[in-house]
């Protein structure tokens, strides 16, 4: 048998069995021929494809599998002699392989859809559809506008909806892998695997080429050369894409082992929907509980009565200054009510120096006197007034204070890094009209004390009668609501008809401090609490405010910095830059609200912003890696910090129980970080179904304590028998 029959047998193993045609001698064929052989041929398909079954495919695939001890053999793998040598082993590689090389192909791609879940979730939805698909057609067919759909355009509509899940979800690049990395492997078994007969059979078909026909021979070498060069092209470009991708697919994995690791830090600060309704219960409860008893050593939250029952009814009016104290600086205003709710506003911020932050209570006081003298004269305030004229001052001060009336306040505790010596247990209001005695000159009556949220509240609710809430989301969180004075066991004040109900100051950030929220405080949480002003305080509130939120972020950054996952060798190898970093991580505070918002929004491709606000707190040239990570812990502490704010504020909704309310909601948090926003109203949208509205409150704290003196003295002067507008439905 020469070899080309050999060849030919072969040939005819692999593909049996084998077409009849095949044996029809080229050049003999006439039409008719050609014709009949057509014929037969349509015959010989027709009736070999209705013999066509799956079975019998695999049957035929099965057959042609080689033994995988001979696909394997390291024995049989040797480079090929010449280009020619190895071209030949290629084609003769790959139809002799075909099936185990099917198989590999197989491997691979379910490698890289399990190695991918949101691929292969879509695929088993794909193909539970085709399932269903399958189920109805078989009871009965689908028949749309009495049009009948054929299965096949059902299966093609599945398909259809699938391909944009499954683009979206990376099918293409996962193709694109799948791809690159079949040929790459197949490509280099197929050039390095013997063929069997030891390539004699290759060698001898070179011999066996017809010689005596010049033009015949050429034309076959020009084809076979083409043929080389193009498989040779594919082939390349093939293993080019192939490597790539692999590169790429290693380089990503590198990247998901290092960010696995990151992950196992920060999944304990995300939360699910289930920890966010416990979170929801349990402020519930101490709500209830804290408008029973004044108990505030046992209980969580405070709750305290502010003495506002009304909101304002349009017909306020007159000028007040206000002294807004609450953060790191302080602001006084003159604002002029004029009616209708319209009011002109003109305020000053002056700093507060650190040392007075942390000194002596009566210097505070004292400062705060000095600055609204200097604003009555710098705005020449008292020039058209009488000489014993005095301005009615509201005084918002911020920070946990048990009322009496709206004009006596006791500090409960000092909050927000405040702690000024000989104020808490004192009253507030009476401190600062002392200060305000003590320079001469200065006429001023402190007439109303103001929580922030309640003045957030007036200022909003004067345009939205639905308004019955205000929060601050800023340096310190807490919210105040309307509450009926029948809820509220622990008030001892007037009951009657006019004093049906009275604004609620909740200091909900004391939330947590007996423990309620233990179940979702992460060990940087209490690394941040035991080394604040305030242990064991505010524990709700270090997990939200803006205070709070960048030194969270740094403590994990420290932490990811200490296991070598940050910046990895970097302060070994450059002691130069050591001192920067110390600063960055020994620091408490260094790292702001500002920062981490700015770094979440952070969507410039080399992470440029990021990269700057490093630098600019002293650590040069991170990496893209370094960067990546911090964002992602930015994004999963300001996430955290938004959810767990939507939970409170879905608390205060589901309390007023209105067909449709209005939130007030005032801080740098709300006002200023636009992902923190988004993430509160998105998931406020899950937790509550009932109509709501979050507005931003301008200058609430301001223009609304100027309000509640302004309601309280048009209250004095016309009182009201009744004010229907106020109740929540
Ligand atoms: C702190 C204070 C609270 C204030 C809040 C927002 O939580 O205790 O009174 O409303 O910060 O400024």
């Amino acid at each position: 048998m020469s070899d080309m029959s050999a060849t030919k047998q072969l040939a005819g193993d692999m593909n049996s069995p084998a077409p009849q045609h095949s044996e029809v001698p080229l050049g003999t064929s006439t039409d008719n021929n050609v014709s009949s052989t057509n014929n037969n041929m349509s015959t010989w398909a027709m009736s070999n494809l209705q013999k066509l079954n799956v079975t019998e495919l695999y049957t035929q695939q099965r057959q042609s599998l080689r033994p995988w001890l001979d696909f394997f053999n390291t024995n049989q793998f040797k480079p090929p002699a010449n280009i020619k040598a190895g071209a030949r082993r290629l084609v003769f590689n790959v139809e002799h392989f075909q099936t185990n090389y099917f198989i590999v192909i197989i491997i691979l791609s379910i490698y890289c859809i399990i190695t991918t879940p949101a691929l292969l979730f879509i695929l088993l939805a794909m193909g539970a559809g085709c399932y269903l698909v399958s189920l109805k057609n078989r009871e009965s067919p689908l028949t749309i506008m009495n049009h009948q759909i054929a299965i096949s355009q059902q299966y093609l509509a599945v398909f259809c909806l699938c391909v944009p899940l499954l683009l979206m979800v990376g099918a293409g690049s996962a193709i694109f892998w799948i791809l690159g990395a079949s040929v790459f492997v197949i490509f280099l078994h197929a050039l390095f695997h013997q063929t069997p007969n030891q390539e004699a059979f290759g060698v001898q078909m070179e011999e066996m080429a017809p010689s005596s026909d010049y033009i015949l021979e050429f034309k076959i070498d020009v084809f076979k050369t083409l043929k080389i060069v193009g498989i040779t092209t594919g082939v390349l470009t093939a293993i080019g894409l192939g490597a790539y991708y692999i590169h790429r697919r290693t380089q990503s994995s590198k990247r998901v082992i290092l960010r696995d690791e990151v992950r196992n830090i920060l999944r304990p600060f995300q939360l699910t929907e289930e920890q966010l309704r416990r979170v929801m219960a349990n402020l519930n409860t101490e709500m209830t509980n804290g408008l029973k008893s004044d108990d505030t050593e046992n209980l969580d939250l405070a709750m305290f009565p502010t003495y506002v029952h009304h909101g304002p009814s349009g017909q306020e009016s007159g000028e007040y200054l206000v002294v807004d104290l609450g953060g790191s600086n302080f602001r006084v205003s003159h604002v002029s009510i004029e009616g209708r709710n319209r009011m002109r506003l003109n305020n000053k911020i002056f700093l507060i120096p650190h040392s007075l932050l942390l000194g002596e209570g009566e210097k505070l006081f004292d400062y705060i006197a000095e600055c609204l003298q200097r604003f009555i004269d710098d705005n020449k305030l008292s020039l058209l007034k009488s000489a014993n004229y005095k301005f009615d001052l509201a005084f918002t001060f911020s920070f946990p204070c048990k009322q009496t009336s709206l004009r006596e306040a006791t500090l409960v505790s000092w909050t927000k890094g405040f702690s000024c010596t000989s104020v808490v247990g004192n009253d507030v209001v009476l401190m600062l009209q002392q200060a305000i005695d003590r320079r001469k000159g200065l006429k001023i009556q402190v007439v109303a004390l103001v929580n922030d949220t309640v003045g957030t509240l007036m200022a909003c609710s004067s345009i939205y009668r639905d308004c019955k809430a205000g929060v601050i989301l800023g340096t310190g969180t807490n919210a105040c609501y309307f509450e009926n004075l029948d809820n509220v066991p622990k008030w001892t004040g007037v009951r009657d008809n006019i004093h049906k109900q009275v604004i609620i100051n909740t200091e909900w950030g004391a939330l947590g401090r007996h423990g309620c929220l233990d179940f979702i405080r992460t060990d940087i949480d209490r690394e941040l609490d035991e080394s604040s002003l305030t242990p064991h305080q505010q524990v709700f509130e270090k997990m939200i405010s803006a205070l709070y939120l960048g030194e969270i972020v740094r403590l994990i950054i420290v932490d990811l910095v200490q296991r070598s996952i940050l910046f990895p060798g970097r302060m070994q190898k450059s002691p130069s830059i050591r001192p920067d970093y110390n600063i960055f991580l020994i620091l408490r505070g260094s790292f702001y609200a500002k920062h981490v918002a700015d770094i979440e929004n952070d969507t410039t491709e080399d992470l440029s912003i990021t990269t700057t606000i490093l630098t600019s707190i002293g650590i040069h040239d991170p990496s893209y890696d370094d960067c990546y990570i911090i964002r992602e812990v930015c994004k999963t502490v300001s996430l955290r910090a938004a959810k767990l704010a939507a939970a409170a504020v879905a608390v205060l909704i589901n309390r007023l129980n209105m067909s449709s309310v209005t939130v007030a909601i005032d801080g740098t948090l709300f006002r200023h970080h636009q992902q923190f926003k988004h993430n509160l109203t998105r998931t406020l949208g899950r937790l509550v179904p009932r109509t709501h509205r979050l507005v931003l409150s301008e200058d609430g704290s301001s223009k609304g304590s100027a309000l509640v003196a302004a309601v309280d003295r048009r209250l004095k002067t016309a009182p009201m028998t009744y004010d229907k507008t106020n109740l929540p439905s």
